[in-house]
């Protein structure tokens, strides 16, 4: 029998840019999630600005894997079914979101364009998250390096919005020889598949 080696997951993410846009996707879902558990005891004003919060995050998470991460990711991997893939499903949930901007919250329709969002979001992230992010993880792209190229864009969208800044602690760069990060195991894996 073969013994494998245990990877020992790390309990902090490593800021690199696999798990930066991860974060994104959970805070997004989060989002959504609250305005489902909420439905129906909701004051629509209340509603609105969960949405607008989520929309915003969306934007700007779009924004950044359109003008850093994909065109990164399409030279890495050469699949371009997937990247197209991927850009329509922003193009569409874009159009969701600027019909919402028409809607007034109140009417059923604004329900019915948050939930249609909220699956097509949820679709793209398995997709990116159970396609795209395996290709990328044993492709040559240098993880970090572009991961902190993605928060530097990111948080300049978010100064020009009036958003809080993201930063990353301290504590979220451990030690590498206690955490194990995503590009580590990028290394670690790619290596396993000789074995
Ligand atoms: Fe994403
Ligand atoms: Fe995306």
């Amino acid at each position: 029998m073969i013994k494998h080696p245990q990877l020992v997951l790390p309990m902090v993410v490593y800021p690199d840019v696999i798990g930066l846009l991860t974060i994104d996707h959970r805070k997004v879902q989060a989002i959504f999630a609250e305005i489902q558990a909420k439905r129906g005891h909701i004051r629509a004003h209340e509603k609105f600005e969960l949405v607008r919060k989520a929309c915003a995050e969306l934007l700007i998470h779009f924004a950044v894997e359109e003008g850093i991460f994909y065109p990164a990711t399409r030279d890495a991997i050469d699949n371009n079914g997937v990247m197209d893939e991927a850009l329509d499903e922003h193009e569409s949930a874009k159009s969701i979101i600027i019909m919402l901007g028409n809607i007034p919250p109140d009417e059923p329709m604004f329900d019915a364009k948050v939930r249609a969002l909220a699956e097509q979001i949820e679709h793209h992230i398995q997709e990116e998250e159970s396609v795209m992010f395996p290709k990328v993880l044993v492709s040559d792209i240098d993880l970090v390096v572009l991961g902190k190229e993605l928060l530097g864009a990111k948080n300049d969208m978010r100064a020009r919005f009036g958003m809080p800044i993201e930063e990353i602690a301290d504590e979220q760069f451990p030690e590498e020889d206690v955490y194990l990060s995503l590009s580590h195991a990028r290394h670690i894996a790619s290596r396993m598949r000789h074995i």
